[in-house]
């Protein structure tokens, strides 16, 4: 979407894979959906550093509605979890040098049956607008999937109409995927700064590398489609289940498909090894890198596959990923010709996580590597200039 944001993957952090819809502020204080949560998270982002390394957005996802909209029909949050207001929230993200991002769903009722936006569209940007909402994730349950394409252009209009700028998150592609329709592409990158375009990521290894084999069989030619204001976003970042080994393939993977990197895990409670590695600034450079090429799956055999990304330096990130589980680390062997690197003056070779110095390679050497089950080695090769 031509709107000026998202010339590079948006950053940020999201309530969904984490805290779901936990509207038991009674029970569970510290982990329902409430101003609390919201505002200790903008504190975390601000106070540890992710501000810093380049996250941004602070969003609500769902279940932070009240149960009605109010006597004019205006969206108004739970009362109880949201006794200030969401401008109030708004301006205290903001005044952490962070922006506010918000939900709400193209049908009748949000996937957890809260109002949905049918019939409000145009009132529901203008509320957005007024409350100070940097970003908005549009859902797409209890709706038609039919009328997407007409519907999420409209929002996206209304979105527009109200000067203030504000990121476009999109579900579209997903649900007309669930209903067998092949999305237009074309159409989504017009509308939408970001969409995603399969299932809801969960706390699993199984569901994480799912969506990156997703990505890697490129279907429905979705890769072509992202670049500077729009992306293709396969879900969060969560935390807990994933072994430090498995987290280094998501973060790794996330910047070399150029996806959003909107984290879902509970800042307030992270190893110390997580956090420097969502904060990889190396890791971070490439994710953000102004070409915006997201990277796609070369080759595949077994469980090895090989991954590349341009770069505006002229350089090309190369992401080995090992999917088996055998325990041993496996040994793997290629060229750069093999994988599309084929200028005759030969690379540089760094590891892409602390650019550290590892080779000089021409196209023809062989680059042999180990790669730990459920992990990943990336390399960052930049092309050699001419001997004078
Ligand atoms: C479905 C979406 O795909 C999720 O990311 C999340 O927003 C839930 N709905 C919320 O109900």
């Amino acid at each position: 979407l031509d709107n000026g944001l998202a010339l590079t993957p948006p950053m940020g952090w999201l309530t969904w894979e984490r805290f779901r819809c936990n509207t038991d502020c009674v029970n569970d204080p510290d982990n329902c959906i409430s101003e609390k949560l919201i505002m200790q998270m903008a504190d975390a982002m601000a106070s540890q550093g992710y501000k810093d390394a380049g996250y941004e957005y602070v969003i609500i996802d769902d279940c932070w509605l009240a149960r009605q909209r109010d006597a004019k029909g205006n969206l108004q949050p739970d009362p109880e979890r949201f006794p200030h207001g969401i401008k109030y929230l708004a301006d205290y993200v903001h005044s952490k040098g962070l922006k506010f991002g918000i939900y709400e769903d193209f049908g009748s009722e949000t996937c957890g049956g809260f109002p949905g936006s049918e019939f409000h569209m145009k009132q529901d940007a203008y509320t957005f607008a007024a409350w100070g909402i940097d970003y908005l994730k549009f859902d797409g349950c209890f709706s038609d999937v039919r009328d997407m394409p007409i519907g999420y252009a409209a929002m996206g209009h209304f979105l527009n109409k109200t000067g203030r700028p504000i990121v476009y998150s999109c579900e579209w592609p997903l649900y007309q995927a669930f209903k067998g329709i092949k999305p237009d592409y074309a159409a989504i990158k017009e509308t939408c700064n970001l969409w995603r375009n399969y299932g809801d990521i969960q706390d699993s290894w199984a569901s994480m590398i799912g969506t990156v084999n997703y990505y890697g069989q490129d279907v429905d030619n979705f890769t072509q489609y992202a670049g500077p204001g729009g992306w293709n976003d396969p879900d969060m970042a969560s935390d807990y289940s994933l072994s430090y080994v498995e987290e280094r393939v998501q973060m790794a993977m996330w910047c070399i498909m150029a996806s959003p990197l909107i984290m879902s895990n509970d800042l307030r409670n992270i190893r110390n090894v997580s956090k420097a590695l969502l904060q990889n600034r190396n890791l971070i450079r490439i994710n953000q890198d102004p070409l915006g090429k997201q990277g796609a799956m070369i080759t595949k055999n077994g469980q090895i596959s090989i991954w590349t990304k341009p770069l505006s330096t002229g350089g090309i990130v190369v992401a080995c990923l090992n999917q088996g589980d055998d325990g041993r680390p496996r040994k793997i062997k290629f060229t750069l010709n093999e994988i599309g690197l084929t200028k005759q003056n030969g690379y540089n070779i760094s590891d892409a996580f602390t650019m550290r110095y590892m080779t000089v390679a021409k196209p023809n050497s062989n680059i042999v590597m180990a790669i730990d089950p459920h992990g990943v080695q990336m390399i960052l090769a930049m092309p050699l200039r001419k001997r004078k």
